[in-house]
């Protein structure tokens, strides 16, 4: 078993994380902020490759700008390991940014200590979605889990509406050679990520490390009611074709469905908006998003369905149209055997608390596992909170991770 100094590895990663919480990597200063094509973004990048060429790393991006670091020439095997570091637009100090910093520390003390494996860092471009709305995008691009036509015309900025494809260009990227990403897999011989709990099962547990066997799948949409915009004042109630009452019906509904469902499926209404969205006026239009998530396909698919079925009818009861249209949807993802037990034996060496654990959140994690056989490692953040700017985790939990995770690469290698 590697030994490693982790009060030392903990205070390199707090570092880490507090100079990457600075102004220059967030868009604003009430949450941490950052996200593709943006110069926050672009500086975190600038930061990861800085601290890995001085690890003795060769650091490329892929044609739309996830990142790519090796310690071994192209072609020759390696072991991947990272996450994400573009955040929430809401987000914390904690949330993907962790998982690279962690995976630094990893690079940094295998070459340190001359234990010689050979690695790849990744960190996927877009895993929040804070660009376009689009969760998990760098991750799906390289699988080839999107269109063309998504990438040209569908994805558009939040901010300006403009497509994928335009801000890609515009960032110096290549979009048209998205298809060859795919290759930032080829002789990885196994992928592990570490990432905050995002929920309190391991600090209510007393654990300070999750080995993660499978993470939820999801279904993401948009429901659109369209109503009639009237006088808030002069419309008597009997008149009106007010798509905020399909709203509210409909995340009643989804809640009943979800819990009635049970197996640990979750319904969520989380982007809400009324136009035009004045006190005074009764809305002409309510758009909505659907984000349904469980460890079983079949349930969370059906809950989905029959929540999109609800507004649908909703709407026509009430004299109105609606339209429901899917954003993305993932399956659950089961995780590799070999894998989640190389770093449960690393783990269980530390004599630290752990468990095995699913993830309720989504992670990169779930396209990687896809061509290569992969696990996760989770570290508590306190009380769970996370997609939130008052996200905290404890880096000496981290500098753990890294060493069940470098044993675990070493007694796989
Ligand atoms: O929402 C998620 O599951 C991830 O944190 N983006
Ligand atoms: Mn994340
Ligand atoms: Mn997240």
């Amino acid at each position: 078993m590697v030994e490693v100094d982790r009060e030392r590895s903990a205070g390199r990663i707090a570092r880490e994380i507090e100079t990457l919480s600075g102004p220059d990597f967030t868009t604003t200063s009430e949450a941490i902020r950052r996200y593709a094509y943006t110069p926050e973004y672009r500086r975190t990048l600038d930061h990861f490759t800085a601290a890995l060429q001085e690890t003795g790393f060769t650091v490329t991006e892929d044609p739309v700008g996830t990142l790519v670091a090796r310690n071994r020439p192209l072609g020759e095997p390696t072991f991947g390991i990272g996450s994400h570091c573009d955040s929430n637009r809401n987000g914390g100090r904690y949330d993907g940014t962790l998982g690279v910093v962690t995976a630094l520390e990893v690079c940094r003390l295998n070459e340190e200590l001359g234990v010689g494996l050979p690695l790849q860092l990744v960190s996927f471009l877009e895993e929040e979605g804070s660009g376009f709305g689009q969760m998990l995008l760098g991750s799906r691009i390289m699988l080839r889990r999107v269109s063309e036509d998504d990438l040209r015309e569908r994805f558009r900025s939040l901010d300006d509406g403009r497509s994928f494809w335009e801000h890609a260009e515009a960032a110096g990227y290549e979009p048209a050679r998205w298809k060859e990403s795919i290759h930032v897999l080829d002789g990885l011989t196994g992928w592990i990520e570490m990432h905050i709990e995002q929920a309190r099962v391991l600090q209510d547990t007393g654990k300070r490390i999750g080995v993660v066997n499978a993470i939820a799948g999801y279904v993401h949409a948009d429901v659109v009611v369209t109503g009639r915009g009237d006088h808030a004042g002069a419309t008597p109630m009997g008149l009106r074709l007010d798509p905020t009452t399909v709203l509210a019906e409909t995340v009643l509904e989804l809640e009943r469905l979800a819990t009635e469902a049970g197996g640990g499926t979750v319904g969520t209404v989380g982007e809400i908006d009324v136009d035009p969205g004045l006190i005074n006026a009764v809305g002409a239009q309510a758009r909505f998003s659907l984000d349904v998530r469980g460890p079983e396909d079949e349930r969370f698919q059906r809950v989905a369905a029959k929540a999109a079925g609800f507004a649908l009818d909703a709407a026509q009861r009430r004299g109105m149209s609606a339209s429901y249209e899917e954003r993305q949807t993932l399956p659950a993802t089961a995780l590799d055997g070999r894998i989640v037990g190389a770093l449960e034996a690393a783990a269980a060496e530390t004599g630290e608390s752990w468990t095995t654990m699913h993830s309720g959140a989504a992670h990169d994690t779930m396209c990687v596992a896809e061509r290569v056989p992969s696990a996760m490692v989770f570290v508590p953040c306190k009380d769970g909170i996370s997609h939130h700017p008052a996200e905290e985790a404890d880096p000496a939990d981290a500098a753990l991770a890294a060493e069940v995770i470098l044993n675990a690469i070493a007694a796989l290698a």
